[in-house]
């Protein structure tokens, strides 16, 4: 028998939390646990052994803590580690318990928001690498055509607080103009990384009247009320006091100021040790 918990919400960093702000505000009534592996962030360039042992260890600790269900709000981390949790780890560490990702929520909404049935997606490297966009979104839709762009510097613009200096129209206007010389019919460009809903009035300044961005967090949210709806078994076990508790493995004062970027709030953070 689980013991009722927290919902984890998992990324390597403070992007997650724009995901956690959707599903705060769609689901209140629940308890969150937000933890940032701030120490070991960005997830982006590194290996798919590394991403998984990484994301493994965050699993674990939430579970520790009690959580009985976990969001990958990490698109990198969704797209390198969540298979082999789900299958692998999972059953031989706590069969009754979920982790759920990003990718296939933003996959399954796809199909119904694409008119000219071609689609971009803009990611780490690591999550345009792993091809797991394409692979998704074809199982539901194959006839969408889905092309890939990686934009490396996009999540240092944000961390670095440099998303509304000039600079950052650079990268951006360079990143937006490959992907749609790549494919001029793109009608909608998924925002494939937690950070780049930060950087949405650059981006839009920069896209043309009929290519609209997507940010995920709001279909990762209602995407999370469903599966909630229909597993009363979980819903049962997720506790419903309206708190969130914020965990970072860096400095929790680092986090409490970077913070206020995604969540416009003061918060509490505590530090916290992955191994
Ligand atoms: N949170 C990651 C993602 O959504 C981006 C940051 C990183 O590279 O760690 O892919």
């Amino acid at each position: 028998m689980l013991k009722p918990g927290a919902i984890g919400v998992f990324d390597s960093g403070y992007g997650g939390l724009t995901v956690l702000s959707e599903i705060q505000s769609l689901i209140p009534q629940y308890d969150y646990f937000y933890l940032g592996d701030n120490s070991r962030a960005p997830y982006g360039t590194r290996s798919f052994d590394v991403v998984y042992e990484f994301t493994l260890q965050a699993v674990e600790k939430l579970f520790d803590m009690g959580c009985n269900l976990i969001i990958l709000a990490c698109n990198t981390a969704s797209a390198k580690a969540l298979r082999t949790i789900q299958q692998l780890d999972i059953p031989r560490i706590h069969p009754d318990k979920r982790v759920l990702g990003v990718i296939r929520p933003t996959a399954e909404i796809i199909g119904s928001v694409t008119k000219s049935r071609h689609v971009g997606i803009l990611g780490t490297t690591g999550t345009i690498q792993s091809e797991s966009y394409p692979i998704e979104i074809h199982k539901l839709s194959p006839d969408i055509s889905v092309i890939g762009e990686a934009c490396p510097m996009w999540v240092h613009l944000v961390e670095n607080r440099e998303y509304d200096d000039d600079g950052a129209d650079y990268f951006i206007k360079k990143n937006l103009n490959n992907i749609l010389s790549k494919d001029p019919l793109i009608d909608t460009l998924v925002l494939g990384c937690t950070h780049y809903p930060i950087l949405l009035d650059k981006i839009n300044k920069y896209l043309p009247n009929n290519v609209t961005a997507l940010p995920q967090g709001r279909y990762i949210a209602e995407s999370l009320k469903d599966y909630l709806a229909r597993h009363p078994e979980m819903d049962a076990v997720c506790t419903k006091g309206g708190k969130t508790r914020y965990f970072t493995t860096e400095s929790p004062q680092k986090f409490s100021e970077a913070a206020s970027i995604f969540l416009s709030k003061d918060i509490e953070v505590e530090r916290i040790t992955l191994e």
